[in-house]
Order: structure tokens, then C-alpha cells, then sequence
């Protein structure tokens, strides 16, 4: 009588451990933390916010950092950014798969054409740092760089 209690409740586990497996693996395949924003890239320049690249201040505090990135280059190349703020990056590409890492920070996407990528990261030290594309892009992928100054 008892074996069977048990026997039963052993397979009730086995279902609901699969159960939550299953469902996270879906979740996170269908929904990873990046590339959640689908864009046009031939229409990048045209649609908002990267039709204006750059920092937009979106709260106390807080801004959005919107870049472009496309061989070889990040639009803007240079930007400045308040200490302590709160920044969310927008990258996306208008041509191939690049990569957008800033060096020395846990920032480190993947920028594709048709998807927005974001990162929200706050910015407590001044300092310089350096963004890198490291995903091949092509003869000048190595020159691919840009700069974040936090003031
Ligand atoms: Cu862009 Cu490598």
C-alpha cells in the first residue's frame, strides 16, 4: 500500500521536474535577454531613436544611449556620460553582425542587423573606456572602435 504512495508520488515529481525544465528552456529560448526589438536595418537611419544616435536623457538620472554600429564604425564614436547615471545601450548594425564590448565592464553584446540589443548599466567611476567590436566584421573590423567618457 505504502509502495504504491510512494511509487506515485515518485512520478509526480518526475513530471513536475520536467515540467519546469521544459517550460524554462522555452522561455529562455523564445525570449533571451537580448535581441528583443526587431528593426529594419536599410531603415536604421530612419527609425527612432537611431534616426538621432546618441545619449537621450530619458529620467532623473537615467539615460538611453542609442548607437549604430556598421562597418567600421559606431555612431557616435565618442560620448560622455554623467557619473552615476543609470545608462540603457541600444545597439543595433546596418549591415553585419558586430560585436559591441566595452573593455574592463560586463558590457558585452552582439550587435545584429534586424535586432536591437540592450544593456542597462550603471556608470559609478570616471574613467575612459574603450568600446571594441569583437565579432569579425570584415578588412576593418580592427579599427572598429569607440569611446565612453564618464565625467
Ligand atoms: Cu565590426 Cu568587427
Amino acid at each position: 500500500k505504502y509502495e504504491k504512495v510512494w511509487l506515485v508520488f515518485g512520478i509526480g515529481c518526475l513530471f513536475v521536474f520536467l515540467t519546469i525544465v521544459g517550460v524554462s528552456a522555452f522561455a529562455e529560448g523564445n525570449q533571451p535577454p537580448s535581441c528583443l526589438t526587431t528593426i529594419d536595418p536599410e531603415k536604421v537611419d530612419q527609425t527612432p531613436p537611431f534616426n538621432k544616435p546618441g545619449l537621450v536623457k530619458t529620467g532623473d538620472n537615467e539615460y538611453q544611449l542609442n548607437i549604430v554600429a556598421s562597418a567600421f564604425a559606431y555612431t557616435p564614436n565618442q560620448v560622455e556620460i554623467p557619473k552615476g547615471a543609470k545608462v540603457t545601450i541600444n545597439v543595433t548594425s546596418k549591415d553585419v553582425i558586430h560585436g559591441f564590448e566595452v573593455v574592463g565592464t560586463n558590457i558585452n553584446m552582439m550587435v545584429e542587423p534586424g535586432y536591437v540589443n540592450s544593456f542597462t548599466k550603471t556608470f559609478d567611476k570616471t574613467g575612459e573606456y574603450t568600446i571594441l567590436c569583437n565579432e569579425y566584421c570584415g578588412a576593418g573590423h580592427h579599427m572598429m572602435t569607440a569611446r565612453i567618457k564618464v565625467v
